[in-house]
């Protein structure tokens, strides 16, 4: 009997989501179905989070804790990519992405024509550093924990258009980063370029007053969001910026390549959009007419992407959604704090030799942990932990040398044990 077959056997029809058959990497051929949850889930239901691991095909014989670099997308996800592709290979179907932005502007607290569609975060941050009213001496206020792809599109802007980068610390309170923000004010301030979440060890910034702080002082206010969404319900509305630059492919667990862009409605006339093309114009303008006619752009964030898009990777995005909505976000958001919080108590627990990068502040924290070993290299702790297949990542940006753990639904607390396990035995 072949081993698709014993699987549908095993699971019994009623009980099989779907068959994916991919051998070569020796992943199981059925998933099972996961049930639509009407009510919230606990944390600590360990017999639930199992079942929601099964949706995975992550490696059983490792451990994955860099969420923060890369969310690995669940079987109805690939799924949904799979028949979206197999749309336009056998039909030839063009287009059908643009129901992804009403799922991410409801996903989000965003209304439908203030969502782009970009490939990753860096293609959203890009939009906004390029797409600003600058003139030269002008101040945007940073922070001195950026990822790259928020840090090298506004260095390069202060080196091409002569604006001036500032860099703040953020602290171990809520209070004092928003203290430090606003001391870094000075007349020629025109922007805040701040992570929601940084990659370097995920504190929560207080994004809220700062954008509130923002405004009242007349700064643009622009949100580097690589993580928040999935992570946590969001109301970007509430949150206050003018923009929120986020993908599908870390804590929403879509497919890679995967991102949008959240610009305000009534920021959408000062944001130049420059990168334009099929759908970010108005169809008002005309090349064989005397005189040429420009038209104009569209009236919604459609104006800041063109061309075409991926009908299977948008189709992924959207069943990424789905299955966050299955579970609920804000059960995903508890059982995340819960295993961030483990994670950080366990850390702290291994005593001083440890430098815990990450506020233990309840606001300020949530599924990534920064860390150092005194005394311990950083390269040579994650090559430890690569032996041991367990998979985190060392955080070299702006000089930190630090290590960072994030973990997500498909993680446990065993795994976290084993994790720690290896901080303990480096410790010594
Ligand atoms: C805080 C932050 N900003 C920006 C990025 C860039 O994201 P992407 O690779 O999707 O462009 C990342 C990626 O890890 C990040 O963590």
């Amino acid at each position: 009997m072949c081993a698709s077959r014993r699987n549908f056997l095993k699971n019994g029809a009623a009980g099989l989501a779907g068959v994916l058959a991919y051998p070569q990497f020796g992943l199981s051929q059925s998933y099972p179905n996961l049930a639509t949850q009407t009510s919230p889930v606990s944390a600590t239901d360990e017999k639930f989070w199992q079942q929601v691991r099964a949706q995975f095909p992550l490696n059983k014989n490792s451990i994955y804790l860099n969420n923060g670099t890369m969310g690995p997308s669940p079987y109805p996800v690939i799924d949904a990519v799979h028949k979206g592709m197999m749309e336009g290979d056998v039909n030839g179907a063009y287009g059908g992405w643009e129901n992804t932005q009403a799922a991410l502007a409801k996903f989000v607290g965003a209304n439908e024509n203030e969502i782009a569609l970009t490939r990753n975060v860096t293609d959203g941050i890009n939009i906004v550093c390029w797409g600003l009213p600058f003139k030269r001496g002008d101040e945007v206020i940073m922070s001195t924990h950026e990822h790259v792809g928020n840090a090298f599109p506004w260095l390069t802007r202060q080196r091409i258009d002569g604006i001036v980068v500032k860099a703040v610390n953020p602290s171990q309170t809520a209070e004092q980063t928003l203290a430090n923000v606003k001391a870094a004010y000075t007349k020629k301030t025109k922007a805040i370029a701040l992570p929601h979440i940084p990659c370097t060890q995920g504190q929560i910034f207080p994004v809220k007053e700062i954008c509130e702080w923002a405004k009242s002082m007349g700064l643009y206010a622009f949100i580097d969001g690589a993580h928040g969404p999935g992570m946590m319900p969001l109301d970007l509305h509430d949150m206050g910026c003018d923009a929120y630059a986020s993908c599908s492919h870390k804590w929403m667990l879509g497919p890679k390549g995967t991102g949008f862009l959240y610009v305000k409605k009534e920021f959408q006339n000062t944001l130049q959009a420059k990168f334009v093309g099929g759908g970010s114009d108005n169809a008002k303008w005309n090349m064989a007419s005397q005189p040429i006619q420009t038209g104009d752009y569209a009236d919604s964030a459609h104006r800041y992407y063109g061309g075409s898009q991926s009908l299977g990777l948008y189709k992924g995005v959207e069943a990424a959604i789905q299955f966050i909505e299955t579970i609920g976000l804000q059960s995903i958001y508890e059982r995340i704090a819960y295993l961030g919080k483990y994670t950080q108590d366990q850390l702290l627990s291994c005593g001083n030799k440890i430098e815990l990068l990450t506020p233990t502040e309840d606001r300020s924290r949530i599924a990534i942990n920064g860390f150092r070993i005194k005394g311990v290299d950083f390269n040579a702790f994650y090559k430890t932990c690569a032996e041991n297949k367990i998979r985190i990542r060392v955080v070299q940006e702006n000089g930190l040398n630090s290590l960072r753990v994030s973990t997500h639904i498909y993680n446990n607390t065993q795994e976290v044990d084993a994790f720690i396990a290896l901080v303990k035995k480096a410790i010594g």
